[in-house]
C-alpha cells in the first residue's frame, strides 16, 4: 500500500554516483559507504551495475549479503544477461529490487539503441517480464524520458506496468527538464489507467542547475520516490544531491508536508565519509554539507547570529549533523564578531580598546584573506601585528 505522504530515498551513489568520473571506489568502500547509508536511513541502495565488472558485481552481492534493514537494487540494461546478473547479485539481501532501464527518446533510439519505437515498447515488456520473474520487486526506467513524446512515453510507461513494474522511474537523464515541465509529466502519468498501485520516481541530473528544484517538483507532481546521490555526484554535473533534498523536506516542512526515514543528523557524516572515500572535497558554498554553509563573515550577519542564529540561519547546524556555526574573521568582519571571540580566547577589553584593535584588525584584513586566532593574538601586541 502506497502511503501517499511518505517519500521513499532511493540512493544512487555507488552506481550513477560512482559513474562520476574520479568517484570510482573499492570493494571495501563501497561496502562501508553502504553501511553509512542503511545508518542514514535510506529505503533502497543502488549498489552498482553488476553487468559491468566482475568487481561491481561481487560489490552487489556483499552489501546484499551483509548490509540490513534495507532494500538492495542493482541496476540491468534492457537485456537478459544483465537482468540475470542482477538478480544473481541481489539474492542474498531480504529485500531486493531489479532495476531495469531502457531508452523511450528518438533521439536515443534511433542514434544509439538502433530500435524502431515498436521494437522498444516489445523489448521494455519482455525486459520486465523477465525481472519479474525472478524477484518481486521491479522499478523501469524509460531513460531520457524528459525528451521522449509524451505519448509514447505513456505507452511505454502502461508496458512497464503492465509486464510486472512496481515503481516507474521518469529520468530526465540529461538535466534538461525545467520543474513546471516535469512536475506535469508525473501528472499525465498518474492519470493513466492501472497507475493506482505505481510509486513514480524522481531521477534528476543537474545539467543546469536544476535538479533538486526539479526532484521537489517532481513530488509535487506526485513522485512518491527520489533517486539521489549524496552530496551531488553523478554523470556530468551530476544528480540531486540527497542531503539538499532531505533538507529542503525538513525545513520547508509547511509546503512539502511529507516523511521520510532519513536520520537528518547522519547528513553531514554520511557527506565527510563519502568526501574521503573519493578524494573529492565538498565545494565551501555546496547547501547544507560545504564548509561556509554554516559560517558567517559579514558584521551585519555576525552581529545578527550572535544575537540569534535563526536571523541568517533556516535550519540549526546540529540538526544535519553538522557540530556548529562558525564566525569567520575577515575583512568583512564587525566590532561584534572580533569581540566575541576574542572573549571566547579569554580576553576581556572595554570599548575603546576593543576600538583600537578593531583599527589594527581591518588593516591587516584588508591585506589578509581571513584572520585566524594567533593574528588576533598578535594584533593585541601592537609591535607584533603580522606584517
Ligand atoms: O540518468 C539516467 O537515465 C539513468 C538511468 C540508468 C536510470 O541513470
Ligand atoms: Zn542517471
Amino acid at each position: 500500500m502506497v502511503d501517499p505522504n511518505k517519500i521513499v530515498f532511493f540512493d544512487t551513489t555507488l552506481r550513477d554516483g560512482e559513474q562520476s568520473p574520479g568517484c570510482t571506489m573499492h570493494h571495501a568502500e563501497k561496502l562501508r559507504f553502504a553501511h553509512q547509508l542503511a545508518n542514514l536511513g535510506v529505503d533502497i541502495i543502488e549498489a552498482g551495475f553488476p553487468i559491468a565488472s566482475t568487481g561491481d558485481f561481487e560489490s552487489v552481492r556483499t552489501i546484499a549479503a551483509e548490509v540490513k534493514g534495507v532494500r538492495i537494487a542493482a541496476l540491468a540494461r534492457a537485456k537478459s544477461i544483465d537482468i540475470e546478473s542482477a538478480a544473481r547479485a541481489v539474492e542474498p539481501a531480504t529485500q531486493n529490487r531489479i532495476h531495469t532501464f531502457l531508452s523511450s527518446s528518438d533521439i536515443h533510439l534511433q542514434h544509439q539503441m538502433k530500435l524502431s519505437r515498436d521494437q522498444a515498447l516489445d523489448l521494455a515488456g519482455e525486459s520486465v517480464r523477465l525481472a519479474r520473474s525472478l524477484v518481486d520487486d521491479v522499478e523501469f526506467s524509460p531513460m531520457d524520458a524528459t525528451r521522449s513524446d509524451p505519448a509514447y512515453l505513456c505507452a511505454m510507461v502502461t508496458i512497464a506496468v503492465q509486464a510486472g513494474a512496481t515503481t516507474i522511474n521518469i529520468p530526465d537523464t540529461v538535466g534538461y527538464i525545467t520543474p513546471s515541465e516535469y512536475a506535469a509529466i508525473f501528472r499525465m502519468l498518474k492519470q493513466l489507467p492501472g497507475m493506482e498501485k505505481v510509486i513514480f520516481s524522481t531521477h534528476c541530473h543537474d545539467d543546469l542547475g536544476l535538479a533538486v528544484a526539479n526532484t521537489l517538483a517532481g513530488i509535487e507532481g506526485g513522485a512518491r520516490q527520489v533517486e539521489v546521490a549524496v552530496n551531488g555526484i553523478g554523470e556530468r554535473a551530476g544528480n540531486a544531491a540527497l542531503e539538499e533534498v532531505a533538507a529542503a523536506l525538513l525545513v520547508r516542512h509547511d509546503v512539502l508536508p511529507y516523511t521520510s526515514n532519513i536520520v537528518n543528523t547522519q547528513l553531514y557524516p554520511t557527506s565527510a565519509l563519502l568526501s574521503e572515500i573519493v578524494n573529492h572535497k565538498v565545494s565551501p558554498n555546496k547547501a547544507v554539507v560545504g564548509k561556509n554553509a554554516f559560517a558567517h563573515e559579514s558584521g551585519i550577519h555576525q552581529h545578527g547570529v550572535l544575537e540569534n542564529p535563526l536571523t541568517y540561519e533556516i535550519m540549526t547546524p546540529a540538526s544535519v549533523g553538522v557540530i556548529a556555526n562558525s564566525i569567520v574573521l575577515g575583512k568583512h568582519s564587525g566590532r561584534r564578531a572580533l569581540e566575541h571571540r576574542l572573549v571566547e580566547l579569554g580576553h576581556a577589553f572595554s570599548k575603546q580598546e576593543i576600538d583600537e584593535i578593531y583599527a589594527r584588525f581591518t588593516e591587516l584584513a584588508d591585506r589578509k584573506k581571513l584572520i585566524y586566532d594567533e593574528d588576533l593574538i598578535s594584533l593585541l601586541q601592537p609591535e607584533k601585528t603580522p606584517t
